[in-house]
C-alpha cells in the first residue's frame, strides 16, 4: 500500500465545500450534463485510455448521470457509483433501466463519508473523474487508494479547467483552479510509483438559447457573485455572446483540458513503506 497519510493527516480532514458546490448545485446540473457529456466526446476519449477486464468491478466516485459508468458497463463485471446528488443518480438509474444495464449499483454519498458503512468494499479499479474535492488532494488520493485493489485512475484539470478565465477576467476576478495536476503526481512520484499521464482535450460544447440562459448559468459557477459583477458579467455576454446555429456561444470557443493520471497498486509490493490502511 503505497500512498498513505503522512502522520499529520492521519485522519482524513475535508475542507469544507463552500456553499456553491453542494448537492442541490449538482441537483440542478444533472438534467443539462447529458447533453454536455453527449457532445464533449469526453467519454469516448477516456475509453480509450482506460485499461478494463471483463471480471474487475470499478467504484466510479462522483459519477453523476453515469458518463463513465454506462460505458464501462460492458466491460466491467460491476461498478458502484458513488455521488452526493440524488438526481444525478436518479438519472442514472433511468438510463440503465433504459439500456437495460444491470450491472451498476448507485450509492448516495459523499466523497467524506466513511465508505465502509454505505457499504462501499474495495473495488478492483477506482475511478474520480473530475470530482476530486477542492483543497489538498492528499487525503482525497489516498482513500481511493485505499479502496482500490489493482489500479486508480483521476481525472483532473490542467489548467483553467471547465472555469472560463475571462469570465472571470471579465467581473474583475482571478481564477485560482486548484492545481492537483501537479500535487498529485509530485504525490506518488514522492512514494516512488511512477504514474501514467495522458490528457483529454476538447471544445467548450456550451451553447445557449438566449443571453439569459446564458447569464443564469455562468454566474451560478461564480461563488457569491455581488451585483456589480453580475452586471459587469452581463455586459461581457452582450460583446462576447455569438449566434451559430440557432443557438448563442462564447467566442472564440476555448479549449478544455482535463489530464488523467493513473498509477497501479501492485508496483510497489516489495517497498517497506509504513501504512495506516485500514482492512476494508
Ligand atoms: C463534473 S461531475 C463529473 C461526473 C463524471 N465523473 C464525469 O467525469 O463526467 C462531478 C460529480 O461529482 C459529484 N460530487 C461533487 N462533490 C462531491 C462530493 N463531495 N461527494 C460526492 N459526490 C460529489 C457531483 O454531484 C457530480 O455528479
Amino acid at each position: 500500500m503505497p500512498v498513505t497519510y503522512s502522520e499529520k493527516d492521519q485522519a482524513p480532514v475535508w475542507g469544507e465545500p463552500p456553499p456553491w458546490r453542494t448537492p442541490e448545485f449538482w441537483d440542478q446540473r444533472a438534467s443539462s450534463f447529458t447533453e454536455h457529456d453527449k457532445g464533449s466526446g469526453y467519454a469516448d476519449a477516456f475509453m480509450k485510455i482506460i485499461e478494463m477486464k471483463s471480471d474487475w468491478t470499478v467504484l466510479d466516485v462522483g459519477s453523476a448521470i453515469g458518463t463513465l459508468a454506462i460505458p464501462l458497463a460492458g466491460k466491467a463485471e460491476s461498478i458502484t457509483a458513488l455521488d452526493f446528488s440524488g438526481k444525478m443518480l436518479e438519472l442514472l438509474r433511468q438510463r440503465c433501466k433504459d439500456s437495460g444495464i444491470d450491472n451498476i449499483r448507485t450509492v448516495h454519498g459523499r466523497w467524506e463519508d466513511d465508505w465502509n458503512s454505505l457499504g462501499i468494499m474495495r473495488h478492483d479499479v477506482v475511478i474520480a473523474s473530475r470530482s476530486m474535492p477542492l483543497g489538498s488532494a492528499r487525503t482525497a488520493v489516498a482513500k481511493l487508494n485505499e479502496y482500490a485493489r489493482k489500479r486508480v485512475y483521476v481525472v483532473v484539470a490542467a489548467g483553467e479547467g471547465p472555469r472560463d478565465g475571462r469570465i472571470y477576467a471579465a467581473i474583475g476576478r482571478e481564477l485560482n483552479p486548484p492545481s492537483h495536476y501537479g500535487e498529485i503526481n509530485l504525490l506518488l512520484a514522492q512514494q516512488g510509483l511512477s504514474a501514467g499521464n495522458a490528457f483529454i482535450s476538447y471544445e467548450d460544447t456550451s451553447s445557449y438559447e438566449n443571453h439569459d440562459q446564458a447569464f443564469e448559468s455562468l454566474k451560478r459557477s461564480i461563488p457569491e457573485i455581488s451585483a456589480q459583477e453580475e452586471e459587469k458579467l452581463k455586459s461581457f455576454l452582450r460583446q462576447n455572446l455569438v449566434r451559430k446555429d440557432g443557438r448563442w456561444k462564447l467566442y472564440p470557443v476555448r479549449e478544455i483540458r482535463w489530464a488523467v493520471i493513473w498509477w497501479d497498486k501492485e508496483q510497489n509490493k516489495k517497498e517497506v513503506i509504513s501504512s495506516i490502511t485500514a482492512e476494508i
